[in-house]
C-alpha cells in the first residue's frame, strides 16, 4: 500500500534532524532534511556572488543550481551541481544567510515542489518518509499521517546546538538561534507555526534516544 508520511516542524536546535533521522532508521523509512535544501541553495548563492540581502537578485537565479538529496537515513546526502556540500552547508556564513534566502517566495516555491516530488517518490517506492523543517506540517505535507511539533526550552536548544557546532559560547549560539527563530516565525511566506493538528513534543530534559523512541512509537 501507499507509504506513510511523518512531518516534523520546530525551531532551530529542537533536535528535529537527529530525531527524524533516528526515527526513520528505526521504522525503515526515507529521511528528508528540508533545512539542508535551503542551506544548499544559500551555499550556492554565496559562492556565486549573489547578494543574499536582495530578494530580487535571489529570485532571479532560483532555478540555476541542481540540488539532489539522498534520503537514506543511514547516509543522507546533499549535492549541488554534483558537489557533496554536507559539511559546507553547516558553515557560519551559510547559517547567517539562510533565513533571508529562505524567505524569498520563489526559493520556497521551487524547493517545496522538489520536496513534494521526493515525498511522493518515497511514498510509492519506499514505505514512506520522515520529513523535517519549518513548514512541513502546514505547507509541504499537510496531508501527512503523523504531524509533530518538536520544542525545547531556548536554553536546551542553545546547549544542544553549541555541542553540534563545537562552540563553547552558548550565549552567542542562543542569540543566533533566537534571531533565526524570530525571522523564520515572522516572515510572510510559510512562517514557522504550531498548528492545532500537530502533536506537540516538548523535549527539554529528554535524551535523544527517548525522543526517537516516542516518535517511532507514533509512526
Ligand atoms: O533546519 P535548519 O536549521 O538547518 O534550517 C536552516 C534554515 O532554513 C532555517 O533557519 C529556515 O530559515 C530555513 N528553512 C525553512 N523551511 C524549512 C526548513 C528550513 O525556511 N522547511
Amino acid at each position: 500500500g501507499p507509504g506513510v508520511v511523518v512531518a516534523i516542524d520546530g525551531p532551530s536546535g529542537s533536535g528535529k534532524s537527529s530525531t527524524a533521522r533516528g526515527a526513520a532508521k528505526v521504522r525503515e523509512l526515507r529521511y528528508l532534511d528540508t533545512g539542508a535544501m535551503y542551506r544548499a541553495f544559500t551555499w550556492w548563492a554565496l559562492r556565486n556572488g549573489v547578494d543574499t540581502a536582495d530578494p530580487a537578485a535571489v529570485a532571479a537565479v532560483v532555478s540555476r543550481p541542481a540540488i539532489v538529496m539522498g534520503m537514506d537515513p543511514s547516509d543522507p546526502t546533499v549535492r549541488v551541481d554534483g558537489t557533496d556540500v554536507a559539511q559546507d552547508i553547516r558553515s557560519q556564513e551559510v547559517t547567517e544567510n539562510v533565513s533571508a534566502v529562505s524567505a524569498v517566495p520563489e526559493v520556497r516555491a521551487r524547493l517545496v515542489a522538489l520536496q513534494r516530488d521526493l515525498i511522493a517518490e518515497a511514498r510509492s517506492e519506499a514505505g514512506g518518509i520522515v520529513v523535517e523543517g519549518r513548514d512541513i506540517t502546514t505547507v509541504v505535507a499537510p496531508e501527512a499521517e503523523v504531524k509533530i511539533y518538536l520544542t525545547a526550552s531556548a536554553e536546551a536548544r542553545a546547549e544542544r546546538r553549541s555541542k553540534e557546532v563545537r562552540s563553547s559560547d552558548i550565549a552567542a549560539t542562543q542569540a543566533d538561534l533566537m534571531r533565526r527563530d524570530l525571522f523564520d516565525s515572522s516572515r510572510s511566506d510559510s512562517p514557522l507555526t504550531q498548528t492545532e493538528d500537530a502533536l506537540e513534543l516538548e523535549t527539554t530534559g529528554l535524551s535523544l534516544d527517548e525522543v526517537i523512541a516516542l516518535v517511532a512509537k507514533l509512526t
